[in-house]
């Protein structure tokens, strides 16, 4: 019986991972603010796929609530095996005159909830030499687009640098970079959905079954669709001038 944690598990790429994760048969904690949006949700799992789908309300910008993600992550009597570090959010602030409250909250999300969570959940993994943790990064890890971009960099760096150490004990860590998914990202950002090409728009179940693919082969990034494998790997051989000027236009 496989246990899978998801934070931001109530919508878009999250809510699409426990579905997938359920439909193989998997029991799930899902966590994320809303607790009316986590028990509906709950429910639909439970009703559809049987499985077990346990409720954490967490604010991950909150010490104490995370502290209670940490605990369950930590428990040897009800261990979890897959850990998704997905919740987050972005923003259209500029940075100089911006809220400097709101940039504090993204990376209370984006960094100290995935290095907290992470560190609770490794120890037994490496104990019972198997299972492991999939971060939700971006492509926008690859350019200089601010500070959403700077954070996402932060977790497929970390990711990365605990992929080998973590493989050799039978652990897999792995890094997920998706580009511009359908999701309610977006809205809540205040981002102009109408600027995005056709052709950057990906769908959370291919991103989910891209990643779930690649993480069963124990890869250290995972880069759903073929243009965004492509865009990534330009940036991360083109001159650093050039993704700068990227990461510019990226924030406009
Ligand atoms: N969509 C994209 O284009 C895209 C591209 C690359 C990477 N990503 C990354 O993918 C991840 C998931 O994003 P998404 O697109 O699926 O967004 P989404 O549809 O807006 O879902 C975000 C989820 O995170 C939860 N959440 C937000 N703030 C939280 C907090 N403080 N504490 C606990 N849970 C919180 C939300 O639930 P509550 O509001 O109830 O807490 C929701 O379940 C994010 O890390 C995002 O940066 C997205």
């Amino acid at each position: 019986m496989t246990n899978v944690l998801i934070t931001g598990a109530t919508a878009g790429i999250g809510a699409e991972f426990a579905r997938q994760v359920a439909a193989r048969g998997d029991d799930v904690v899902l966590v994320a603010r809303n607790v009316e949006r986590l028990e509906e949700f709950g429910r639909e799992l439970t009703d559809r796929y049987r499985i077990r789908a346990e409720i954490l309300a967490a604010d991950l910008t909150n010490r104490d609530d995370l502290a209670r993600v940490e605990e369950r992550l930590s428990d040897p009597m009800r261990p979890i095996d897959i850990l998704f570090n997905n919740a987050g959010f972005g923003h259209t602030e500029s940075f100089v005159g911006g809220d400097i409250d709101v940039e504090q909250e993204l990376l209370d999300v984006l960094v100290t909830a995935v290095l907290r969570l992470t560190h609770a959940a490794l120890p037994g993994m490496v104990v019972r030499g198997r299972g492991g943790v999939v971060n939700n990064s971006s492509v926008a890890s690859f350019i200089a687009g601010g500070t959403y971009s700077a954070a996402k960099a932060w977790v497929r760096v970390f990711s990365e640098s605990l992929h080998g150490p973590m493989a050799a004990k039978g652990v897999t860590v792995m890094a997920l970079c998706p580009g511009y998914t359908h999701t309610e990202f977006h809205d809540r950002a205040g981002i102009n959905k109408s600027a995005v090409q056709d052709w950057m728009w990906l769908d959370a179940p291919l991103v989910v079954s891209e990643a779930l693919k690649d993480f069963s082969r124990g890869k250290a990034v995972s880069i759903p669709g073929a243009q965004y494998k492509a865009l990534a790997t330009a940036a991360t051989y083109l001159p650093r001038p050039l993704v700068r000027r990227i990461g510019l236009a990226s924030q406009k």
